[in-house]
């Protein structure tokens, strides 16, 4: 019998990183067979996503509970197919809905994460791998442009003309917040930690780039710049950073301006440990700058969105899927590690070293 290899979270740790050292491992595994319903999918290639690292100390409001595979995002080959699946067929290229499997899902395939030769999925989890992406694109698009969607379309409504500033530029969703801002005729002052990474965010669609350098809590002083930049103040914040750097963004707006709250990457422990409840360190934003700029401060959280209101989802995807065949998106997939690597790049998505996605290729 063929076999396999499969990374196995079975327990959460205080941190991602403690979670790495101590609960996650590379394990064997045996090709799976399909039950009804069900494909069988070859994984191609994993995305390595913020989220599958913080759900590994149960810090993520959607818990998968130990043991399971990470991998909320992949793309690969159906290689089996379980009774009564008429939607896919052997050898179609899918990329996996990170919604209806995987450890964002909810239920029987939430354990079945994309970090592993093979993944068991519904079969109407299975999504057609565009015609124009690789396996690798595949696997970096979901997640990121449907954030992008949600938080520039749905949330800020963004306008042709306007100007919106994207914290975390360089990462997975900003960068992907760059690209559909310029494709909604916007435009983007970038900003980020590194300068060459920010020359790469600029070389991929930014009109302007801003190093947040090293000031109080590692941000400077930027806000004359980007009013500068933005003739007086721009119309949307992109906060998908947190921290520091959210009151120095309320001082860059212009009056009604809409603040996006997409993340907080530089702060990201803001529940407890272990899959603890509770969130002792979450942000603060200051009630006094919000009234004076009469602001509208927006949560965008493109997953839980959809609960609330399915109709979102069809509306992004279509635009997604549309503007890739027409070949206007193209996710920017960074760095590809083996399966075998997957500490090393764990490791290094968490800090930050290099600009969009990141990947493990199974073998
Ligand atoms: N709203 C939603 O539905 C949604 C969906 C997906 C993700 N998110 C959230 O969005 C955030 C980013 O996710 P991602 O997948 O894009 O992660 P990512 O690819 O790791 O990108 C995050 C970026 O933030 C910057 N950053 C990281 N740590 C920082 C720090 N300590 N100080 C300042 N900047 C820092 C880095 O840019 P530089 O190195 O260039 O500074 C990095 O490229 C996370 O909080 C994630 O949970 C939200």
């Amino acid at each position: 019998m063929e076999r396999g290899q499969r990374v196995v979270v079975s327990a959460w740790g205080e941190t991602p990183l403690e979670a790495l050292e101590s609960f996650v491992r590379l394990e064997p595994q045996e090709r799976p067979e399909p039950g009804p319903g069900e494909v069988l999918v070859r994984v191609r290639s994993c995305a390595v996503g913020w989220v599958d690292l913080l759900m590994s100390s149960g810090q993520y409001q959607h818990m998968a509970p130990p043991p399971y595979t990470p991998g909320l995002e992949f793309a690969g080959q159906v290689e089996a197919l379980g009774a009564e699946v008429t939607t896919a067929q052997v050898g179609d290229h899918v990329v996996a809905d990170g919604f209806r499997t995987g450890p964002r899902s909810h239920g029987d395939h939430q354990r079945w994460g994309g970090m592993a030769t093979w993944a068991l999925m519904p079969a109407r989890a299975a999504m057609p791998l565009p015609e124009a992406l690789s396996f690798d694109e595949g696997a970096c698009l979901l997640g990121s442009y449907e954030t992008a969607c949600h938080v520039l379309m749905h949330r800020a409504r963004l306008q042709p003309g306007e100007t919106v500033l994207i914290h975390g530029a360089s990462g997975s969703t900003g960068l992907a917040g760059v690209q559909v801002a310029k494709l909604l005729g916007a435009r983007v002052i970038a900003t980020g930690r590194s300068p060459e990474k920010l020359a790469e965010v600029k070389r991929l669609g930014a009109d302007h780039v801003l190093a947040i350098g090293d000031g109080e809590g590692g941000v400077r002083r930027f806000r004359d710049e980007v009013k500068e930049l933005s003739d007086g103040g721009v119309h949307v914040v992109w906060d998908g950073v947190g921290g520091v750097i959210s009151l120095e963004s309320l001082r860059c707006v212009r009056f009604g301006a809409r603040f996006c709250i997409v993340g907080w990457a530089a702060t990201p422990f803001v529940a407890q440990g272990k899959g603890g409840r509770g969130a002792p360190r979450a942000n603060q934003l200051p009630t006094n700058l919000i009234q004076m700029k009469g602001l509208d401060v927006l949560g965008c959280p493109a997953a839980i969105s959809t609960l609330h209101d399915p109709s979102l989802r069809p509306r992004r995807l279509g635009w997604i899927l549309q503007h890739v065949a027409l070949g206007k998106l193209h996710p920017q997939v960074g760095p590809a590690f083996s399966l075998a690597d997957f500490e090393q790049a764990w490791r290094a998505k968490w800090s930050s070293r290099f600009v969009g996605g990141c990947v493990l290729h199974p073998g």
